[in-house]
Formats: structure tokens, C-alpha cells, sequence
């Protein structure tokens, strides 16, 4: 029998690289050491030869990459003796929060845009016994009133402006160039808060400037198309789009993510609604793989630029499949086939299943 060391979360993996204290009280769910799979089937469709990969970070314990993050901001915020945690979220922050909160034993603040947030996330922050604070505005406007509770309040904003959470995220990078043995030629995000392309920009520049790696990919951050102040090059005042983790108008780490693409020589570009629903179908169809609406605008936009050239065959490409897909059954249930209801009986169950028999 072969024994494994057991796995216990990002921060026990890469002590070393995060601002963490030999006695530092860790607080984490297990998260991180997600999943890169590589595509078989949709390639073949496309008739390209690209190598992609997706980061599946809806395996993470609360279901998105914000797990990385909250590790590190809620372990640094109760070392330095906070109570309590606030975030302004669309949703996966909030679920994050309030787990780790509650793994700490300290009180999660959310606020969340009344309506606006997908069924799962809602009741995971419900769950975990948050204080679920809904206001009547987005969440640009939800940020704007954590900045301005936290200089106040005693409580730690856990949003992606804590310096904490960009330093744990950057880990994902790390998982990737360990798992490829390289930096893939191609990094695509999807772009909200804009605080996930900075940090994994933080990661492989790490690797990098360590010398573990000879390059770093070129970063491309994917917007859906009425939410893309990084595409209208200024900030947008009423954000729209079925990907409701990504309705933000104003995001926090403007600059940073600007300077990241000049620095990696990448882009931004947009996606249509309607483009991110069939690409999250299609990875859902053809590969198994579930992911929520506003991760499947990393490979709507990579698929999209493969197609016209921009992403020339042969790369390595990863995109990150920002959170699953369960967290909105409304969305997934509204955009797949009928189910087919039949009588409890043999001949009718045989005569429904006769047309789909291959
Ligand atoms: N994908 C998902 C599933 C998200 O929940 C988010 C952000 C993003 C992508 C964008 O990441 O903000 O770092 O550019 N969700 C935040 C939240 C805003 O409140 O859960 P980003």
C-alpha cells in the first residue's frame, strides 16, 4: 500500500510563497488542487489542433475560485484578531465568506444586489448562517458601501481589494505551470472585478522571476458584452448579463489588470450572452464538464479566437472555469431539453427510449 500525504489546502501547499507565520492559525476547507482537464472532444469539433486545458475551479469546497482567496483573507484577518468579515458580492465571494467565516467562527457580512444572484450561491451564504444583507442596487454599488463601512466598522473587507485574497489566488498558477511542467502559451479569464487576472498574473510572474519557468503566457480576459468596461475602455454604469457573477460595471483592480495586459502582450474582448449560454452547454454536451455561465466566457472568447486566427494552432491554451455550474440550476435548467414525462410502466419507458437509442 502506498500512502499519500494527505492533502490540507492551499496555504499548508505553498507556505513558502504566502505571507503566512509558523504559527499561523489556518483556516481552510481543503481548496485548491482542482482539476486541469484537457478537451478532447470539442477540438475534434473545431477541427484545430490546440491543446486546451480548463482549470476546473468549481471543484473547489464552495464551489469557485474565490476559496483561494478567502483561505488567506480569513486566516490573516482572524490572526490579526477580527470578529468579522464583510464582502460586496455577486455571489461566489459571499458563499466563500460565509463558510470560511463560519470555519473561523466569525461573523460574515454580504451584501448582495437584490435579485441578481444566482439560487445556489444565495443559499449557500443563507446556510453557512451569514448575515445576508440584500441591498436595491448592483454590485458596483454594494462595493462602493463596503469601502465605506470599512473605514468605520470593525470588520475586515474580504473583498478582492484585501491584498490577501490576490495572494492566495495566485496559487492556481502555480498548480498549472507544476501540472504542464511549463507556462501554457495562452491564459484565458473571465473578467469581473478584474481581481483573478491580476492574481494568477501574480503567480506565473512569481514562477517566473524564480527562474522554474522560462515564460508566461499570454493573458486574455474575456468580458460578456454588457459588462465590459475593460472593452468600452471606461467604466460602465448599469452593467447587464445572464452571467450575473460578472455583472460589474466598475472593477476594483482597474489598472492592475491594464498593466497585466500590456505586460503579458495580451487583450480583452467580449462575449455575447448568447455566446456564453452555448458555449456552457457545449462544454457541458461534449465534455461533462458543468460550469456556471460566467466561466464559460474564458473558453467562449478562446474558442472564438481560435477560430479567427488570433490563438494560432498548435498553442497550449488553458482557460479557468471560474465556479460550477450548479450554482445556478435556473439558468442550466432554462437553456437544456425537455424532460419527458411517461407512466411508471415497462412499454411506455421502452417507446420513450427508442428515438435516442444509438
Ligand atoms: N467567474 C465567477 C464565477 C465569479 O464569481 C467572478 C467574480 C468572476 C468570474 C470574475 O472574477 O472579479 O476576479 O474578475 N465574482 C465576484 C463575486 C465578483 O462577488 O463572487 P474577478
Amino acid at each position: 500500500m502506498v500512502f499519500r500525504r494527505r492533502y490540507t489546502g492551499l496555504i499548508d501547499q505553498y507556505r513558502d510563497r504566502l505571507p503566512v507565520h509558523d504559527d499561523t492559525r489556518i483556516i481552510s476547507l481543503g481548496e485548491g488542487n482542482t482539476p486541469l482537464v484537457r478537451l478532447n472532444n470539442i477540438p475534434k469539433i473545431l477541427g484545430k489542433a490546440i491543446d486546451v486545458y480548463v482549470k476546473y475551479e468549481g471543484l473547489n469546497p464552495t464551489g469557485s475560485f474565490k476559496d483561494r482567496g478567502m483561505t488567506m483573507a480569513v486566516t490573516r484577518a482572524v490572526e490579526e484578531g477580527s470578529k468579522a468579515i464583510i464582502c460586496a458580492s455577486t455571489g461566489n465571494t459571499s458563499a466563500s465568506a460565509a463558510a470560511y467565516a463560519a470555519r473561523a467562527g466569525i461573523t460574515a457580512f454580504v451584501l448582495i444586489p437584490e435579485g441578481k444572484i444566482a439560487l445556489g450561491k444565495l443559499a449557500q451564504a443563507m446556510m453557512h448562517g451569514a448575515v445576508v444583507l440584500q441591498i436595491q442596487g448592483n454590485f458596483d454599488k454594494g462595493m462602493q458601501l463596503v469601502k465605506d463601512i470599512g473605514e468605520t466598522t470593525p470588520v475586515t473587507i474580504v473583498n478582492s481589494i484585501n491584498p490577501f485574497r490576490l495572494q492566495g489566488q495566485k496559487t492556481a498558477a502555480f498548480e498549472i505551470i507544476e501540472e504542464l511542467q511549463a507556462a501554457p502559451d495562452y491564459h484565458c479569464l473571465p473578467v469581473g472585478n478584474a481581481g483573478n487576472i491580476t492574481a494568477h498574473w501574480i503567480g506565473y510572474t512569481e514562477y517566473y522571476q524564480h527562474g522554474l519557468v522560462n515564460s508566461r503566457p499570454i493573458m486574455l480576459g474575456y468580458q460578456a458584452s454588457g459588462s465590459a468596461p475593460f472593452l468600452r475602455g471606461k467604466m460602465v454604469d448599469h452593467p447587464e448579463t445572464v452571467a450575473t457573477a460578472i455583472r460589474i460595471g466598475h472593477p476594483q483592480s482597474w489598472d492592475k489588470a491594464w498593466n497585466v495586459q500590456k505586460e503579458s502582450q495580451g487583450w480583452f474582448d467580449e462575449c455575447t450572452d448568447e455566446e456564453i449560454l452555448a458555449t456552457q452547454k457545449l462544454l457541458a454536451e461534449q465534455e461533462g464538464i458543468f460550469c456556471e455561465p460566467a466561466s464559460a466566457s474564458s473558453l467562449a472568447g478562446a474558442l472564438r479566437d481560435v477560430k479567427q486566427g488570433k490563438i494560432p494552432e498548435g498553442s497550449k491554451i488553458v482557460c479557468t472555469l471560474t465556479g460550477h455550474g450548479l450554482k445556478d440550476p435556473d439558468i442550466a435548467i432554462k437553456q437544456s431539453q425537455e424532460v419527458i414525462t411517461v407512466k411508471a410502466e415497462l412499454a411506455e419507458v421502452q417507446q420513450a427510449m427508442t428515438a435516442y437509442l444509438k
